[in-house]
């Protein structure tokens, strides 16, 4: 088991939640065997945080950009902003947290999907991926990233939840599925029949913390040592070793994102 590493694809450490012991707690982290931890901005002011967390830590890498709740509050042109967070630097390896969420929908819908769009655009200009939230928005999310990834742009639909057939023409167009603690839940028949039928070389494991913490941590607050839970839920629901589905998501991870471990 020491031997593994594992990578968390999908991360809040900029949460208000870590405030306390963020400085210390990462390290510790990196010691209990993750390799690297994407953290994943979802505002300008956690592009900051996200750029002084990837100065700091070496296995912090990041992606910039601005998640559907909060576009609201932000105007088309300030993208330049997340641009330059972006560019700023070598450490930026996707962009992100981008997408649809008509679920709580916190921005008006035509709000969202335009910088969604532009982001998808902003991603094909930096050469970099995507990492895609869609919540109650399937469809939508899938034409808006059916009709950039024609245009060569990749990444990962995080914390997937869509069906399996949706996730296998994801993969078709080059795109990851981002599986989290949710596996780990009961009741969570779709999202087990697709881990079980997508090819592993095609899962990034996440955790999504401080949010949605596996069994048996859930209602806690969550952090990447709780990687391995998933990735056993995983091996166990393909039939194969932790060590296996360690060693592929991984690749997956340096892959799609150019990270080097
Ligand atoms: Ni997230």
């Amino acid at each position: 088991m020491s031997e593994m590493i594992l990578i968390d694809s999908h991360a809040h450490y900029d949460d208000k939640q870590f405030d306390k012991d963020r400085m210390a707690l990462l390290p510790e982290i990196h010691q209990a065997g993750i390799g690297a931890i994407i953290n994943c901005a979802t505002d300008l002011k956690t592009c900051e945080t996200t750029l002084s967390l990837m100065k700091k830590f070496p296995f912090v890498y990041g992606a910039m950009g601005i998640h559907p709740h909060e576009c609201k509050h932000y105007d088309v042109d300030d993208l330049e902003a997340v641009f330059a967070y972006a560019t700023a630097h070598d450490k930026v390896v996707a962009v992100g947290e981008i997408g649809l969420d008509y679920h709580y929908d916190f921005s008006p819908r035509d709000t969202q999907q335009d910088f969604f769009c532009e982001q998808c655009e902003l991603a094909i200009e930096l050469e970099l991926p995507i990492i895609v939230h869609s919540r109650e928005a399937a469809q939508d999310t899938f034409d808006i990233v059916s009709e950039y990834a024609q245009a060569d742009l990749t990444g990962v639909i995080h914390s997937y939840t869509g069906n399996l057939e949706m996730a296998e023409r994801y993969i078709d167009m080059g795109f990851y599925i981002g599986i989290g603690g949710m596996i780990t839940f009961p009741d969570v028949k779709k999202i087990l029949r697709t881990v079980k039928e997508i090819p592993l070389e095609r899962i990034l494991l996440e955790t999504d913390c401080p949010y949605l913490a596996p069994v048996p941590n859930r209602g806690k607050r969550n952090d990447s040592r709780n990687i391995p839970f998933i990735a056993a839920k995983i091996a166990e629901l393909k039939g194969i070793s932790v060590e296996e589905v360690a060693k592929v998501t991984t690749e997956n991870v340096t892959r799609l994102f150019g990270i080097k471990i």
